[in-house]
């Protein structure tokens, strides 16, 4: 039986999408869960300044699908733990302050789950913007490195700790157009070779998943025969669902996988491999 019970688990990006499967999926496999995001319910946001940083986040704030809070609340129906809060990944000191609260609430951080990315800059490289590139690297690659840094003295100390970073199959192959993204997504890969080959001596595990094309609301807003071609192309013929992701998240954060490190794990069903 697969259990982590007596564990917590911090998922980032955790509002919608595969967060919020992923932290569903770890409260009923029996950890206490923080369920964080950029966006909470209910906070006042000056949707300008969020349109700046990510169309696909003003969006869904105009939509009010952000599912923080109420993501918590599921999860505490399981019997479990849970705290729903804002983390700004790109933002350290927020982050510290959000781990503080997690010790004081759940007794520390087991289990770190890398999810939150941004994926809507898409544009070929003579409208591509520095400012844009460089925001890509700054949530997508250092937001993950901000948060590993913010609970790893704890797990060093605790000889025992679970790190997923959920990077993507376009980290191996490539993004059309998304420069940023892929280069992003292939840097995670990189962060959890190196902080596996450091953190083995100290029980602590890192491993990175790469989606294929999973169907979140945020991948469901493309044109719907972009999709059509999409799925076409992948050998199953169909996207993914976030629950044929996040089982393999819950396995990597438990006593399961004590001997897996560095890996990088496709779901994609069969989408990253070679195809005429
Ligand atoms: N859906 C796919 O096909 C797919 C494929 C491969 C990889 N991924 C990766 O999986 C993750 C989730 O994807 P999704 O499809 O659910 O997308 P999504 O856009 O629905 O989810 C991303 C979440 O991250 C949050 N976020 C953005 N910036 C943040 C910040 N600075 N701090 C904290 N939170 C922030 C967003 O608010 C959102 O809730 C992303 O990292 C994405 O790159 C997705």
């Amino acid at each position: 039986m697969l259990t982590l019970s007596g564990k917590t688990a911090l998922v980032t990006g955790a509002s919608r999408g595969l967060g919020k499967a992923i932290a569903l999926a770890l409260g009923k496999t029996g950890a206490n869960v923080a369920v964080t995001d950029l966006l909470v319910e209910s906070e006042k946001v000056d949707k300008e300044r969020l349109a700046e940083y990510s169309l696909l986040a003003a969006h869904f704030v105009d939509t009010g699908n952000v599912e923080t809070i109420s993501t918590a609340a599921a999860i505490r129906k399981m019997g479990v733990n849970s705290l729903g809060m804002k983390m700004d990944i790109t933002q350290p000191d927020q982050i510290q302050k959000v781990v503080s609260e997690i010790f004081d609430q759940m007794g520390g951080v087991d289990i770190l789950v890398n999810n939150a990315g941004v994926m809507d800059n898409m544009a070929t490289m003579e409208h591509q913007t520095l400012k844009m590139f460089e925001r890509d690297l700054n949530v997508n690659l250092t937001g993950a490195f901000n948060c590993i840094q913010a609970v790893w003295p704890h797990m060093k100390q605790k000889k025992w700790g679970r790190i997923i970073n959920i990077s993507s199959f376009v980290g191996l192959r490539g993004a059309f157009a998304q420069p940023g993204y892929g280069a992003s997504k292939a840097g995670m890969i990189g962060l959890t070779r190196s902080l596996a080959l450091e953190g083995a001596r100290h029980g602590i595990t890192v491993n990175a998943v790469l989606p294929g094309f999973i169907e979140t609301e945020a991948v469901k807003l493309h044109d719907p025969k972009m999709l059509d071609r999409i799925k076409e192309r992948i050998p199953s013929k169909r996207m993914g669902n976030p629950d044929e992701v996040a089982p393999l998240v819950a396995f990597l954060a438990s006593d399961r996988s004590s001997y897996m490190t560095g890996t990088a794990i496709p779901v994609t069903g069969g989408a990253d491999l070679f195809n005429f």
